[in-house]
């Protein structure tokens, strides 16, 4: 189960005139996710969907607020610098008498990230790439070690569960864009992860391919579901249709500050039809409220 508490993440910017001021990029958002069930978060550009996103995968750290995974406490990276190591202790000293455990064992959640722009590494061909991110699996504590001969049969399986078998040895520029964002979704599922934490994972594609990609990530959860723990899904999008068609619930954020705006369940039977008649209406819904909003906006820059 995923946890947040009052998740508040403020930023200092330089305004034009050389001023630093603050930016809200996120506002007390709570929020619980149980296992295995995909969550939508939906909102206009720069509402905070990918900072928030982040805040959950522990890549950055809320001004305010904590989240938990499965009762564990979603750290940081640890520090590199002496600066950050200051700014780290002086974050965690209400934990310090545990400190030094929660800093040596430094938890490890089980979490894959597709992330919005740059989902795969570019010098590495599809198989490489695959390979890599099992060797960085491989590497953790605790982890059950493979020999680099069942990595490489365990990348390959992957690479097949998404078709891309045949393109193994393809660098991503010699792949089209849906065929990265597949690439991106088998190295996700590789590492076997708990949660994916997805970043607008299809909106560069055309429409098509876009309901060819989400209907396979259903088919890989549903199979995956089958055969092992169900895996949770936190999905960053800003098309409706996509939140509503694949999601348990949608979270519809307010424009900047990020803040809950809405709730709703999406209780539709699997699988679904897209002209589903409920589909559609939770939809319309959403796209009022969307539209509220930017006129709101609008009202507000006259
Ligand atoms: N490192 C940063 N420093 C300062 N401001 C930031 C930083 N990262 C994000 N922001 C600001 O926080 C706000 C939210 O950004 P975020 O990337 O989370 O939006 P988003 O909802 O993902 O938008 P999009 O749909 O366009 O991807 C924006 O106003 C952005 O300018
Ligand atoms: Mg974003």
């Amino acid at each position: 189960m995923i946890e947040a508490r009052s998740i508040s993440k403020f930023f200092s910017v330089i305004n034009e005139k050389g001023l630093a001021e603050g930016l809200t990029a996120v506002l007390n958002v709570s929020l619980t996710i149980p296992d295995g069930k995909i969550v939508s978060i939906l909102g206009p550009s720069g509402c905070g969907k990918s900072t928030f996103l982040e805040i959950l995968a522990g890549l950055q750290a809320p001004t305010d607020g904590a989240i938990h995974i499965d009762g564990k406490l979603v750290l940081e990276p640890l520090p590199a610098t002496r600066k950050e190591q200051i700014a780290y202790r002086r974050r965690y000293r209400f934990i310090s008498p545990l400190a030094n455990g929660v800093f040596r064992d430094h938890p490890k959640h089980d979490i894959a990230m597709i992330f919005q722009d740059y989902a795969v590494f570019p010098w590495m061909t599809a198989l490489q790439n695959v390979v890599f991110a099992l060797k960085l699996r491989n590497a953790e504590r605790g982890a059950v070690k493979l020999k680099n001969r069942e990595i490489e049969e365990k990348a390959l399986f992957y690479l097949n569960r998404v078709d891309l078998a045949a393109s193994a040895h393809k660098y991503p520029s010699q792949l089209s864009g849906g065929m990265r964002q597949r690439l991106a979704l088998a190295r996700a599922l590789s590492v076997e992860p708990k949660i994916i934490l997805m970043d607008e994972p299809f909106a560069a594609v055309d429409a098509l391919t876009r309901e060819k990609l989400q209907d396979e990530l259903l088919r890989l959860l549903d199979e995956t579901g089958k055969t092992g723990a169900p895996i949770t899904v936190v999905l960053v999008t800003h098309d409706p249709q996509e939140a509503v068609y694949l999601s348990d619930e949608v979270i519809v954020f307010s424009p900047g500050p990020g803040t809950i705006r809405n709730r709703i369940p999406v209780t539709v039977k699997r699988p679904r039809a897209r002209t589903d008649a409920e589909l559609l209406e939770t939809q319309d819904r959403i796209l009022a409220m969307f539209q509220y909003d930017i006129n709101q906006e609008a009202d507000y820059s006259i």
